[in-house]
């Protein structure tokens, strides 16, 4: 079985972090969001990835590679426009060939591995087979309406009055059968070839498809709070190692400090990740936060957060909580005049301050 990741889209709700960088190559846990979507497919065996890339292109492949970190191989199919899922696969369909296939949007973290869907497909052989999960907000995911037995009866794109609370995950098993049914569906308001319209062409000519539930956690990780959220939950299972140096400091629950890195004088709460080669002086870090690498924190408290590669965090009177920081972001508070606040801030930064 090959795999099909798409790491395309502009990545709208996440800006202002979308316009230096794919929203698939955000820090989780100091992990690329894309490298938790190829594990996973790894893990259950798939050695052929292809990844969909978009303008981003040149950035995901610098970052993911030839495939030879995981010992496959992966090869990148460029999609000149986001035109839809679908649109993804029908470029696609050269890589793919004749076999079937799992599809991953390079955005979705989920907690389960995929060994349970895959034998439900090679048992079953449906033509299709969706992954489901209850969610509180169906009218922005694609929504399926089952039977009592599980089968699947409807498929709407978010749907203003959504029919059921169960939203497609972004993982699905297909057969050489959706292609003829991508051939027959048109665009969306969106313009795009919905990959649910494709599946509902499925049901509506008399195909099988099938579907299962998730059991653990799954993560949609399109706007700033998902990422809080996705790296929270990741960080939860994170296994305890310290490869820097720690100085005159506390350190609770599980914690990674990465090599090289200089914890002084602080008090860390894990669950929490300090990258390569940061610097951390009487600072506080709480549970849930993400330090990448080469950051400096000092005199100032952080939590719940996500610090990316090179931000400097001095003096803050405040703690910082559940904000995501990018690349490079110095945050600095001065005590002499004229006490004045100064930004340098991209186009939609957010910035929240207290008194
Ligand atoms: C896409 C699919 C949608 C699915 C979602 C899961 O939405 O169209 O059916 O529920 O992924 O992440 P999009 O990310 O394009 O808004």
């Amino acid at each position: 079985m090959k795999g099909l990741i798409l790491s395309g889209g502009f990545g709208t709700r996440l800006r202002p972090l979308t316009y230096t960088g794919a929203k698939q190559l955000i820090p989780i846990a100091n992990k690329p969001i894309i490298f938790y979507g190829i594990e996973s497919l790894v893990r259950v065996g798939i050695k052929d990835i292809g990844i969909v890339v978009g303008d981003t292109k040149e950035e995901v492949v610098k970052t993911v590679g030839d495939g030879s970190n995981w010992n496959i191989t992966i090869e990148y199919i460029p999609q000149e426009t986001p035109l839809g899922l679908a649109h993804a696969i029908k470029i696609a369909r050269g890589f793919l060939g004749a076999e079937p296939f799992m599809m991953y949007l390079g955005d979705n973290i989920l907690k389960d591995n995929l060994n349970d869907l895959v034998k439900q497909f090679q048992k079953n052989q449906p033509n299709a087979l969706i992954l489901l999960t209850e969610v509180n907000n169906p009218q922005e995911f694609g929504v399926a309406v089952v039977d009592e037995e599980g089968s699947v009866k409807k498929l709407i794109e978010k749907p203003k009055e959504p029919p059921s609370n169960l939203a497609l995950v972004g993982i699905y098993l297909f057969d050489k059968e959706i292609y003829g049914a991508i051939e027959n569906i048109k665009p969306s308001w969106r313009n795009e070839l919905e990959i649910t319209d494709a599946i509902q062409w499925l049901l509506d000519n008399g195909y099988r498809v099938e579907s299962q539930t998730v059991k653990g956690w799954w993560k949609d990780t399109g706007k700033p709070e998902d990422i809080i959220e996705a790296n929270l939950l990741i960080l939860q299972d994170i296994e305890p190692d310290n490869q820097g140096k720690v100085i005159d400091s506390t350190l609770n629950g599980r914690i990674v400090i990465e090599k090289g890195a200089l914890v002084e004088k602080s008090i860390i709460r894990g669950p929490a990740i300090i990258g390569e080669n940061s610097r951390l002086s009487r600072a506080y870090v709480g549970p849930f936060s993400s330090i990448g690498a080469n950051v400096t924190i000092e005199n100032s408290e952080v939590e719940c957060s996500v610090i990316m590669d090179g931000a400097t965090i001095c003096n803050l009177e405040n703690r910082i909580d559940r904000s995501i920081l990018g690349r490079n972001v110095v945050i600095n508070q001065i005590n002499e005049s004229p006490r004045t606040h100064k930004f340098v801030l991209g186009d939609q930064s957010y910035v929240q301050i207290i008194k």
